[in-house]
């Protein structure tokens, strides 16, 4: 049994799997379309919205980084940069699809390779719901302040962000909460005082004694791009380098408008919380981050896999970091960092507050615009995860099932848009954001160990790209990821736990019994 759960597959036949004719991809990206791509899947929700809440805490009492937010960013990109080179050796010795299930599958075994392809549902598709959430948001402003359309609020936001308490008030539980809003809203108590978003709740449709909110737009703009995906709309290198293009150009005019905006005692305090501060900004804004590891699962249609994979990941990866650490200090510039977390579009509301309403739109629109692409990505990636582990027999033949009209994985890519949607529609973005860190913080830490057993067990086999000192690096990745997690609030790791015992349930039910090693083993 234990020899079962730590069987793994060989490179071999995770390279001839790929190289077989009926799955070979066109080879036909080099490193510009791999970086373009790697800045596609990285910039989105995280510096549009994550930003805020990294550099002002969080309601239920995270604190805040504050100006030193900017160190916040160079740390998590110091934290990136040693994973992302564990990424590029991987990815230039195993160029295959599949990204850190398949590196897992090769050096860990089974069960890891099933953890990690478990965990990456909170990467790829708990991400798309901040994501969706986020795009909701600047929607939202965008329709208010440059088409003058107002959405409700209680069609766009979640009931949990709806009965927020102002910060520092007494917490209630959500009962007491029901309670007082009762009261307020017959006028007894003073809503406007008691809730942050009365506005919202005063409005709001009461159902049982409950208010009615949720987040509309997040669920609408979920079922377009599954359905975009599920009808097998590609996005091309061309598309996807014309929404980097805006993404970009969006975030150089906020520093470069901006920076004529900084008054510098903004800065003062520079870091308010201390180290405790600058590490919950850090574990929050890795959000941001985020993506430079999809680059690897485009390995199978590289030309030269061994050259461009490495620095396509390391290009975009620097490329990022340079623009967010020059927002960072650019915004924190702007306004007392303390109102940075007040509203879920805190680009396009700082642009506002200076009176620059015309930025504030194009703003609110290039962040329509990365969203969607990041969306895009993601609800691409989650479907063909659920497809390799459904070929690997780690998941039922339902997963995998490819539609007969549209070539793609119709029922995997329909349930990516339901575990996306329905939280979308009743999740506040901070809980959401922790969440996929913390998976996606352990996803890297696997790379990590990942290379350094690979350097052991297969010292043999050719790599193009080696991460330099390996030894002193891959530890190091590992302990700045287990930092980053350490910054997170106690209930993310409870509900991470939960969601690792989970997976481990379904294991043992179905997917160590199914699994195509476990057959090719039986028959042997
Ligand atoms: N890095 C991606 C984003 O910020 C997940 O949206």
């Amino acid at each position: 049994m234990l020899k079962n759960l730590f069987r793994t597959k060989s490179l071999e036949q995770l390279k001839a799997k790929a190289e077989a004719p009926e799955h070979q991809l066109k080879k036909n990206l080099g490193t510009f379309d791999l970086t373009m791509f790697g800045i596609g899947a990285i910039i989105g929700a995280g510096i549009f919205s994550a930003i805020g809440t990294a550099a002002a805490g969080g309601l239920d009492g995270r604190p805040a980084a504050g100006p030193a937010l900017v160190i916040s960013v160079l740390i998590v990109a110091v934290a990136c940069g040693f994973t992302a080179l564990a990424y590029a050796e991987m990815a230039s010795m195993i160029p295959v699809s599949g990204s850190a299930y398949t590196y897992a599958y090769a050096t860990l075994g089974e069960l890891m390779a099933w953890i990690i392809g478990w965990d990456l549902l909170l990467e790829y598709a708990v991400s798309n719901v901040a994501v969706a959430i986020s795009w909701g948001d600047y929607t939202k402003s965008f329709l208010g302040n440059v088409l003058h359309v107002q959405v409700p609020g209680w069609l766009s936001m979640d009931p949990r962000t709806a009965l927020m308490l102002p910060d520092g008030a007494a917490t209630l539980t959500l009962s007491q909460k029901i309670q007082v809003l009762g009261q307020a809203k017959q006028g007894l108590v003073d809503g406007a005082a008691t809730f942050t978003n009365w506005a919202t709740l005063k409005d709001a449709p009461m159902v049982f004694g409950f208010p009615v909110a949720i987040n509309l737009l997040a669920v609408v703009i979920t079922v377009l791009i599954t359905w975009l995906v599920y009808l097998g709309i590609k996005e091309s290198a061309r598309a996807n380098a014309i929404m980097v293009v805006i993404k970009v150009a969006i975030l150089l005019a906020v520093v470069g408008i901006g920076i004529k905006f900084i008054d510098t005692q903004n800065w003062v305090p520079f870091a308010p919380k201390g180290l405790m501060g600058i590490q919950a900004g850090a574990a929050i804004i890795f959000f941001a981050f985020i993506g430079f590891d999809a680059v690897s699962t485009t390995a199978e249609e590289c030309k030269d896999p061994g050259r461009n994979l490495p620095r396509g990941i390391l290009f975009s990866l620097g490329i990022c970091t340079l623009i967010y650490a020059a927002v960072a200090l650019v915004v924190t510039g702007m306004l007392k960092y303390t109102e940075l977390g007040k509203h879920a579009d805190p680009l396009a509301y700082i642009f506002t507050q200076h009176g620059l309403t015309g930025w504030a739109g194009v703003i609110s629109f290039g962040a329509i615009i990365a969203t969607t692409a990041a969306l895009l990505v993601y609800q691409i990636g989650q479907p063909r995860i659920f497809m390799s582990m459904s070929r690997d027999g780690l998941l039922g033949p339902w997963f995998g099932k490819v539609s007969k009209k549209h070539g793609t994985p119709g029922n995997a890519t329909f349930l990516t848009g339901c575990i996306v949607a329905i939280p979308a529609a009743l999740l506040n973005i901070s809980e959401v954001v922790e969440l996929c860190n913390i998976g996606t913080l352990f996803a890297f830490s696997v790379v990590c160990a990942g290379v350094m057993i690979l350097r052991v067990r297969r010292p043999e086999t050719l790599r193009r790209f080696r991460m330099p000192w390996v030894w002193v690096t891959a530890p190091l990745g590992i302990i700045f990821c287990f930092w980053l997690a350490k910054g997170l609030p106690g209930v993310t790791w409870v509900r991470f736990f939960i969601w690792l015992v989970l997976g481990l349930l379904v294991y043992f039910v179905y997917g160590f019994r199914n699994s195509m090693l476990h057959d090719r083993e039986e028959k042997a």
